[in-house]
């Protein structure tokens, strides 16, 4: 069996395996072969950096790759992994992520993430013993979105420099908050606390559930000013 990327094969025959891996999985997968078509190209799909495993030519196994920015470098997110059943437990999921990630880091591209639902436990040990740790945990609704026709959203990308990060979204008073803290961000502001001085401890887990405290404190500080104002 031999590792390769997915450039050389058909979209149908991918889609076959896929359909044949996720058979029984927690999410009923559409059968229409266009849905997967449509959302690949929708969410960047880049079969030269997806990877599947071969046996005499077959496609038993893959991971497909989206590639995009964030925070200007390539980042591939996983938007699928799967090997037929007939070939699991044989850590074919390994030896592809084995071959992908010294390809991707070889092209430029070096962070990997991917999403995983909570139960499935099988692939969340796969995915640690291949090196991936948690970072966030997400909670995941369902329903239909209704919108009215008069509704009309424009969505486009801004460069992080022409964003205001001092104007706050709730009050619209201005403030000087640092936006970002992580460590490894460039951080547009480096200082731990607003400029009222006001300490705010930082930490990683507060990051990664998207708490931001320091907004937080401001927020609070707004409506204790705003209620001493009334009485
Ligand atoms: C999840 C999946 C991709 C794993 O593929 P695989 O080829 O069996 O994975 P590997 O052989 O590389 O397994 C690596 C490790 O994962 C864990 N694992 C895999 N299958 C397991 C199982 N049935 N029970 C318990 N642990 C399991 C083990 O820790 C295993 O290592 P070990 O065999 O040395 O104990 C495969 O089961 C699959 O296609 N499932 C359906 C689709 C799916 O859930 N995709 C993931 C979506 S995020």
């Amino acid at each position: 069996m031999i590792v390769n990327n997915l450039s050389k094969i058909s979209v149908n025959e991918l889609i076959d395996c896929f359909l044949k891996a996720f058979e029984g999985y927690y999410v009923k997968m559409p059968s229409d072969k266009n849905y997967y078509k449509e959302r690949w190209k929708a969410a960047s799909v880049d079969l030269n950096f997806s990877y599947g495993m071969f046996d005499k030519g077959k496609l038993v196994g893959f991971i497909i790759h989206a590639i995009d920015k964030r925070f200007g470098k390539l980042i591939a997110f996983n938007t699928g992994t799967g090997v037929l059943p007939e070939y699991r437990r044989k850590g074919i999921v390994h030896s592809i992520y084995d071959y992908a990630l010294r390809d991707l880091w070889m092209n430029g591209v070096k962070s990997s993430t991917l999403e995983v639902i909570r139960k499935n436990k099988k692939a969340i040990r796969c995915y640690e013993k291949v090196g991936f740790s948690i970072s966030k945990k997400y909670k995941c609704y369902s329903g239909t979105i209704k919108i009215e026709k008069s509704d009309r959203i424009n969505i486009k990308e801004l460069a992080l420099k022409s964003i205001d990060w001092s104007k706050l979204p709730y009050s619209g008073l201005m403030g000087i908050v640092a936006s970002q803290y992580h460590q490894t961000s460039k951080a547009e502001d480096h200082r731990k606390w607003i400029a009222l001085h006001i300490p705010v401890t930082l930490s990683s887990t507060n990051y990664f559930n998207g708490n931001d405290k320091a907004l937080n404190v401001v927020m609070k500080l707004i409506k204790t000013t705003e209620s001493r104002n009334k009485n």
